[in-house]
C-alpha cells in the first residue's frame, strides 16, 4: 500500500503519457498493477476526484480495420490481410449538421486515460465551440486495440509510425458514428486531429502524409524529431525547475559521478552505497540511476487536482544547503570523506548538507518501498532483468512493451546523463546508452540503432504545413524534440499556419480543463485560457475557409 502510495507521482506521469522520463522496472511494475486493477474493477487511479469517472459517461465503439496497410514493404513480412478491433470513443451532444469531426488521439496508451479531454478538456471545448463531434481514438497495440493475444517481438512488427498514420486515415475515411444519422468521413466532412507528445507528432505527420484526409491537424507538445540518444530531456528541466533544486541535484549527482566514475575504487564505491543504504546493489549503475532527474517534473500541472506533489516534495528537500534532520549528523564524517574524494575542498559543508539530505529523502522514498517490497536490492533495483523484459502479456504491452518496441525500432530517446562537458547532468554519466537500452537486446533481441529515419523523413523540426498547428510550453521537457526547440521567435504565427509557445507551460498544458463551474481567476491559468482561446479561433477559421466564403456562420 505504501508502495503505491510513494509511487502515485511517478505513475500519474506514466498514465498521463508513456512518453515520461524512462520509468525504471520497478516503477512499471507498479504501474501494472493498476493497469490490472483498473481492468478488473476500475479502481480509481486519478488523483482527481471531484467529478464522475469518465468511463462512465462513454461507451466503446470498434472499426475493424486493416492490420498491414504496406503489403509491398519487406519490413512486415510475413504480410497479412487480417483486421483487428480499433477502439474509439465519441460525444455526439454538440453536434449539429455540417459540424466537423474533431479527433484527440490517444498515442502510446489506452484511450480510457485520455476520457477526460473529452468530458471537459479541449476535445470538449472545440466541440462545444464549433458544433463538432469529439472523439477519442485508440492507436493499436494499446488499450483493447491488440491485433495479436500476445506482444511477442513477432507480432509487434506492424506497429510502426507509418502503419499507426494509415490506420487512422483509413478511420476517418470509413467510421461512422452510431446514432448519427450523416455520413461524417473525410474529407467531405472536415477532419482535425490534435494529439499530444507523441500523439503531437502523429498529428503534425498526418498533415504531411494524407494532406486529402485531414482539413487541419494539432501538434501540442508534438515530439516531431525522433532522436536516439536524448540527454536533451533534461535541459528544459535544468533552465525552469526552481534553480537551487537544480543546484542540489547537479551537486548530489557530482558526488556521485565523482565516487562512482573519477575514483571508481571498490572501498568508496561501498561506502558510497552503504551510506545512502543501497550497499547490496550489485550494478553501480543500478545504484546510480536511482537518483536525481528531479522528479514529477514532465507531469506539474496547472490544475491542482492533476499536478503531483512529488517535485514540491523533492525540491524542498534538495534545495536545503543546512541540514534539514539533524539526526543524520551521525554520517557526516562518512559524508565528508566522500565528499572529499569525489574532489571537494575539505569542510565543504553545504556540499555535505546535501549530500545528508539526499540520503535522508531517499531513504524516506526508494529506500522505504524497497523495504516494503521484501525482496533482495538486486532484484527490486536493477533493470538488467531478462525474465521482466521478456513478459510478452497484454498487461505488459500496455504497461511498457509497446511503447518499448516503438522506442527501439524507430524513436530512440534514451535519456542518457551524457551532457556536454560544460553542463552538469541532472542523472549520473554512468546512465549511459549501453545501460538504457539493456532493454532494446533483452525484449526484442535489438541491438543497433533505431531507424529515426523512418520518423524523422516527415520533417522532423523543420516541419510545416498549411493548416498544421504547432503548440508547446517552454519549460516542457520534450521540447527539444519540438519544431519549438529554439523558442517561439523561429515562425510567425498566422491562421494558416498557427505556432503558440505557454510562457512556464509544461507538456501539452492546453490539453486538459475544468469545468466552467469550477474556474476561479487564477484557474485555469491566464496563458492556458488563451491557448485554449488561440486554438479554437483557428479551428472555426479553417473551418469556415472549408465551408467557402459564401456560407455565414456568424453563430460560431
Ligand atoms: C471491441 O474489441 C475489443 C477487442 O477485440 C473487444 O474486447 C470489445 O468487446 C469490443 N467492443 C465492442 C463494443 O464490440
Ligand atoms: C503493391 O504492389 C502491387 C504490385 O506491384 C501493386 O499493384 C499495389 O498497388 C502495391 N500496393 C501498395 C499498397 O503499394
Ligand atoms: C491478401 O489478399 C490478396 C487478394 O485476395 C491476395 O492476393 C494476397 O495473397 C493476400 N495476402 C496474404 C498475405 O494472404
Ligand atoms: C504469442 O502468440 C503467438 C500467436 O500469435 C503464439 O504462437 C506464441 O506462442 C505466443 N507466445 C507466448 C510467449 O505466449
Ligand atoms: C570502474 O572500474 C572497473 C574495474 O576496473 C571497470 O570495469 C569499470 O568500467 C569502471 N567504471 C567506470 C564508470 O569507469
Ligand atoms: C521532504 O520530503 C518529504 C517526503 O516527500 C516531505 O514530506 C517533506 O515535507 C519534504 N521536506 C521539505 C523541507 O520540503
Ligand atoms: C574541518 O573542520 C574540522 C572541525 O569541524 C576541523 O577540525 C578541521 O581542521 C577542518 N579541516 C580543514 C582542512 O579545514
Ligand atoms: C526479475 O523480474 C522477475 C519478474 O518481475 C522477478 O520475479 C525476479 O525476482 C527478478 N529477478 C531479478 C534477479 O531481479
Ligand atoms: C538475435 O539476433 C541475432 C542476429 O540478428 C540472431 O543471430 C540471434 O539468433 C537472435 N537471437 C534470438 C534469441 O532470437
Ligand atoms: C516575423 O515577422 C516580422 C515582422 O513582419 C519579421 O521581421 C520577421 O522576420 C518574421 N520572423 C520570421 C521567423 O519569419
Ligand atoms: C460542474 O459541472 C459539471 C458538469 O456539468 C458537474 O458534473 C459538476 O458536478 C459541477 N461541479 C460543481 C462544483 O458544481
Amino acid at each position: 500500500m505504501r508502495l503505491s502510495t510513494l509511487l502515485v507521482g511517478a505513475l500519474l506521469g506514466l498514465q498521463a503519457s508513456a512518453l515520461g522520463r524512462t520509468p525504471t522496472i520497478r516503477e512499471l511494475r507498479a504501474k501494472k498493477e493498476e493497469v490490472k486493477a483498473r481492468r478488473i474493477s476500475r479502481a480509481s487511479t486519478s488523483l482527481a476526484k471531484r467529478d464522475t469517472d469518465p468511463e462512465d459517461l462513454y461507451e466503446g465503439h470498434n472499426l475493424t480495420v486493416p492490420l498491414d496497410f504496406f503489403p509491398n514493404e519487406t519490413r512486415y513480412e510475413p504480410h497479412t490481410n487480417a483486421t483487428f478491433n480499433l477502439r474509439y470513443f465519441f460525444d455526439a451532444q454538440y453536434y449539429k449538421p455540417g459540424g466537423p469531426v474533431f479527433v484527440l488521439l490517444s498515442g502510446e496508451t489506452s484511450a480510457v486515460n485520455r476520457l477526460g479531454f473529452l468530458q471537459k478538456g479541449i476535445v470538449n471545448q472545440v466541440a462545444k465551440a464549433t458544433n463538432g463531434i469529439g472523439v477519442i481514438l485508440e492507436h493499436r497495440y494499446y488499450g483493447t486495440s491488440h491485433p495479436f493475444l500476445n506482444v511477442s517481438t513477432e507480432n509487434l512488427r506492424f506497429l510502426s509510425t507509418e502503419q499507426s498514420l494509415a490506420e487512422i486515415d483509413y478511420f476517418a475515411r470509413n467510421v461512422e458514428f452510431e446514432g448519427v444519422d450523416a455520413d461524417l468521413t473525410a474529407p467531405n466532412t472536415p477532419w482535425i486531429i490534435y494529439g499530444g507528445s507523441y500523439a503531437g507528432a502523429q498529428a503534425a505527420f498526418l498533415r504531411v502524409a494524407y494532406p486529402d484526409t485531414f482539413l487541419g491537424t494539432i501538434s501540442s507538445s508534438g515530439v516531431t524529431a525522433a532522436i536516439y540518444e536524448y540527454w536533451e530531456y533534461f535541459e528544459p528541466i535544468r533552465l525552469f525547475a526552481p534553480p537551487d533544486c537544480v543546484a542540489g541535484t547537479q551537486t548530489l549527482i557530482d558526488v556521485i559521478d565523482g565516487i562512482l566514475i573519477r575514483q571508481n575504487s571498490t572501498e568508496l564505491v561501498q561506502q558510497l552505497k552503504d551510506v545512502f543504504g543501497f550497499g547490496s546493489v550489485t550494478d553501480n549503475r543500478d545504484f546510480a540511476y536511482i537518483f536525481g532527474g528531479v522528479p514529477g517534473w514532465q507531469s506539474t500541472n496547472w490544475d491542482p487536482e492533476l499536478n503531483s506533489p512529488t517535485t514540491f516534495n523533492y525540491c524542498g528537500n534538495i534545495s536545503a544547503t543546512t541540514l534539514l534532520d539533524s539526526a543524520y549528523e551521525s554520517k557526516r564524517s562518512t559524508v565528508q570523506t566522500l565528499v572529499s574524494a569525489a574532489g571537494y575542498p575539505a569542510n565543504s559543508t553545504a556540499v555535505e548538507n546535501v549530500i545528508l539530505n539526499s540520503i535522508a529523502y531517499y531513504g524516506g522514498s526508494s529506500l522505504a518501498a524497497w523495504e516494503e517490497s521484501g525482496e533482495s536490492q538486486d532484484q527490486y533495483f536493477t533493470q538488467l532483468n531478462d525474465t521482466y523484459w521478456q513478459e510478452v502479456d497484454l498487461d505488459a504491452a500496455e504497461t511498457w512493451r509497446s511503447w518499448n518496441y516503438q522506442v527501439c525500432t524507430e524513436w530512440g530517446y534514451i535519456q542518457t546523463g551524457n551532457t556536454p562537458e560544460d553542463i552538469k547532468p541532472l542523472i549520473s554519466r554512468a546512465a549511459d546508452l549501453e545501460y538504457l537500452t539493456y532493454f532494446c537486446r533483452s525484449s526484442f533481441n535489438i541491438t543497433t540503432p533505431p531507424k529515426v529515419e523512418n520518423v524523422n523523413k516527415y520533417g522532423s523540426f523543420d516541419i510545416e504545413a498549411p493548416r498544421l498547428a504547432i503548440i508547446g510550453g517552454n519549460a516542457d521537457p520534450w521540447k527539444m524534440a519540438t519544431p519549438l526547440r529554439d523558442g517561439p521567435q523561429t515562425r510567425n504565427s498566422t491562421t494558416e499556419k498557427p505556432w503558440l509557445e505557454i510562457a512556464h507551460g509544461v507538456h501539452h498544458w492546453e490539453e486538459n480543463g475544468i469545468f466552467d463551474n469550477e474556474t476561479t481567476p487564477t484557474l485555469p491559468p491566464n496563458q492556458v485560457v488563451y491557448a485554449q482561446q488561440f486554438l479554437k479561433n483557428f479551428v472555426i477559421d479553417w473551418i469556415r475557409e472549408f465551408e467557402g466564403a459564401g456560407s455565414e456562420t456568424t453563430e460560431l
